[in-house]
């Protein structure tokens, strides 16, 4: 597609606008040019996997901003004070494969966080979720669980994941995609109306085979460098 000539703005908007009442987008000025390059078909895996792990980091950043924190004394080389500690216990739930694009960047931001890896692919005929691998403990589930997959398409894969840590018993989910579609968000939304949702851009269309139009092509592929062409 040619490059149009569109004006240079700034706009004083927050930095998530609300899509639906749970569904939050990004209007960030940096997520969408990395985003940008992220979409581009020309753009090699090393690229792809930065671009992703920038993108996941801005999202956390938004998406974190009610964290619970209590009072914590600290000692400085000069005098004591007081600051802030996390009061809540974070489970990063990264889903298989893409999910791992997203898990660093994340724990760069909360190294205390727990990660729990939930397996799941989805049917390249049926296009529903198959789940492979889970090992959440029986007990004690986490404050907040942190699922990161780049992609929310039908939104098959995040309610089986939702469902999943529903189950554990986790209180409350927010759900961390780089791209999703309009479908997919209300599929999600409709199940499980209390999570949030955070995306850097959500795009209009599912093609025929369920992916995301215009999209980025297959997030796991792209990441892992296992595009067949
Ligand atoms: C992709 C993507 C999501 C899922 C989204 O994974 O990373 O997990 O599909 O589709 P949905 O919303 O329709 O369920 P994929 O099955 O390609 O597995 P991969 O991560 O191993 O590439």
């Amino acid at each position: 597609m040619p490059a149009t000539s569109v004006p240079e703005f700034s706009r004083p908007v927050p930095e998530m606008e609300r899509f639906m009442s749970g569904v939050f987008e990004a209007t960030h000025p940096l997520i969408a040019c990395h985003l940008t390059r992220l979409r581009d078909r020309s753009t090699q895996a090393a690229e792809f996997r930065c671009l992703a792990s920038r993108l996941a980091s801005l999202l956390a950043y938004e998406a974190l901003q009610d964290l619970r924190t209590e009072t914590v004394a600290v000692e400085t080389p000069l005098a004591w004070t007081e600051g802030r500690k996390l009061a809540q216990r974070v489970g990063l739930v990264p889903i298989l494969r893409a999910g791992l694009g997203m898990v660093e960047p994340v724990l760069e931001l909360i190294p205390q966080a727990e990660v729990y890896h939930l397996g799941l692919y989805r049917d390249e005929a049926t296009a529903k979720p198959v789940k492979y691998y889970s090992k959440l403990p029986d007990e004690r589930p986490v404050d907040v669980a942190l699922v990161v997959d780049p992609m929310l398409a039908t939104g098959g894969s995040a309610v089986a994941a939702m469902t999943t840590l529903h189950e554990w018993g986790v209180p409350q989910v927010k759900l961390l995609a780089i791209i999703a579609s309009e479908e997919g968000c209300k599929v999600v939304e409709s199940e499980f109306p209390e999570a949030q949702i955070y995306v850097c851009q959500i795009d209009p269309d599912l093609n025929d085979k369920k992916f995301i139009v215009p999209g980025l092509g297959d997030a796991g592929d792209r990441i892992f460098n296992t595009v067949r062409e």
